[in-house]
C-alpha cells in the first residue's frame, strides 16, 4: 500500500478529515482510519443535528464518530457550537410561541454548549466554538444575524465561556471561510483582539479553507497565519479542499488530467507554509475522497468537483503525493 500521511507527518501536524456516520463502515473507513489521526463530524454535530428540538438531544451519530476515532487512536474536532446556519428555529421562540428574550436565548446556548462539550469532555479535544460570524460588510465586522439582534454581540464572548466552562482542557477556537481576504483577515482580528481584551478563552483560529487552484495566492495563506501567529494564538486548518473550477465558472478550465498535477503541487505549496508555522498544530480536509464532498453538493451540484487527495476510487491523487512530499 501507499504510506500513511499521517504517519509521515507526525509530530508536525495532525491531519484530519470530515465523515458522515455512514462512511465509517464503507471502504472509506479504512482509508480514513490508515490515512488520518484525526476526525470531524461533517454535520452531526451541528446543533440543528444534536439537539433538533429543545432537550431532545440526538447523539448516537456523533458518538458513532467518536467510538471510531477512539478504537483507531484517533483524535476528534468538534464542528460546531454555534452558526446561524444551524441554529434550529426553536431557539428564537419561547414556549408561547413569542419571540424569545436575550436571558431565554443565552440560557440555551450555554444549556447548548454545556450537554454537548460535557458529554465529549475528555474525547473531543477542539471545538469551533462559533462558525462564520464574521462579515467584513459590517462596520462592526459581525454578522448580523438573529444571535447579534436578539444577544448583541457578546454572544459570541459567552459561547466560548460557556465551552471553557464545560471543559477547561479543550482548545477553543473561532472558525470561518476566506480568511485570506485581506478585509475578512482584519475584520477577523479585531473580533479576535476584543476577545482577548476581555479575557475570553479563545485559542485559536480555524481557517475553513475552501479554496481552488487558482486562488488565494499562497503569500496571502501564510500572511494570515502570520498575523494570527503574532497574536499568540494557535491556528488550525479546518475544512480544506481545493476546487479545480474558477469561481462560479460552469466549466472545467481545462482537462481533469492536466488539472490534477497543477492541485498536486499547489497541495504541496501550502503544506509546506503549514509546515513553516509552528502555531499550526492540524489540518482537516473536508471529507476523504472525491466520492462524498461538499464542493459536488450545494450550490456546486451540477458540476463535477474534485477538491480532496483521494480520487473517488479512494486511490491517491497528485495532492496527496504532493502533501507527502511536502513534509
Ligand atoms: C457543509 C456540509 O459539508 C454539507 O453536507 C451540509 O449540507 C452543509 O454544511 N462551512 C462549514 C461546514 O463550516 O459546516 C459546511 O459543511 C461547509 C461550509
Amino acid at each position: 500500500g501507499i504510506p500513511s500521511l499521517a504517519q509521515a507527518y507526525r509530530g508536525r501536524l495532525r491531519l484530519g478529515a470530515a465523515v458522515e456516520p455512514g462512511q465509517l463502515n464503507a471502504p472509506e473507513g479504512r482509508l480514513l482510519a490508515a490515512q488520518f489521526n484525526s476526525v470531524v463530524a461533517e454535520n452531526v454535530m451541528k446543533p440543528s443535528r444534536i439537539q433538533p428540538s429543545e432537550n431532545e438531544f440526538h447523539f448516537a451519530p456523533a458518538d458513532a464518530i467518536v467510538d471510531f476515532a477512539q478504537q483507531h487512536g484517533m483524535t476528534v474536532r468538534g464542528h460546531t457550537l454555534l452558526w446561524y446556519k444551524r441554529t434550529p428555529d426553536w431557539f428564537w421562540s419561547d414556549k408561547d410561541g413569542q419571540p424569545a428574550s436575550r436571558d431565554l436565548v443565552l440560557s440555551r446556548l450555554r444549556q447548548h454548549i454545556e450537554t454537548v462539550v460535557g458529554r465529549y469532555k475528555g474525547k473531543v479535544y477542539t471545538w469551533d466554538v462559533v462558525n462564520e460570524v464574521i462579515d467584513p460588510a459590517q462596520p462592526d465586522c459581525l454578522r448580523h444575524d438573529q444571535w447579534l439582534q436578539v444577544v448583541g454581540p457578546d454572544y459570541i464572548d459567552w459561547a466560548f465561556r460557556y465551552a471553557h466552562a464545560a471543559d477547561p482542557g479543550a482548545r477553543l477556537m473561532i472558525n470561518d471561510y476566506s480568511t485570506t481576504l485581506p478585509a475578512k483577515r482584519s475584520c477577523l482580528q479585531r473580533v479576535v483582539q476584543g476577545l482577548l481584551a476581555r479575557d475570553v478563552p479563545v485559542h485559536g483560529v480555524g481557517h475553513q479553507m475552501h479554496i481552488s487552484i487558482f486562488e488565494p495566492a499562497v503569500a496571502e495563506v501564510d500572511e494570515t497565519l502570520a498575523v494570527f501567529a503574532r497574536l499568540g494564538l494557535e491556528n488550525q486548518i479546518t475544512e480544506m479542499d481545493m476546487s479545480l473550477y474558477q469561481r462560479h465558472a460552469y466549466l472545467l478550465p481545462d482537462s481533469v488530467d492536466r488539472l490534477l498535477p497543477v492541485q498536486g503541487q499547489r497541495y504541496e505549496a501550502l503544506m509546506k507554509v503549514f509546515l513553516s508555522h509552528p502555531e499550526l498544530t492540524s489540518v482537516t480536509w473536508w471529507g476523504i475522497s472525491d466520492a462524498h464532498t461538499s464542493r459536488n453538493a450545494g450550490w456546486d451540484w451540477w458540476r463535477s468537483d474534485a477538491p480532496l487527495l483521494f480520487n473517488s476510487q479512494q486511490h491517491p491523487k497528485p495532492g496527496y503525493w504532493g502533501a507527502l512530499k511536502a513534509v
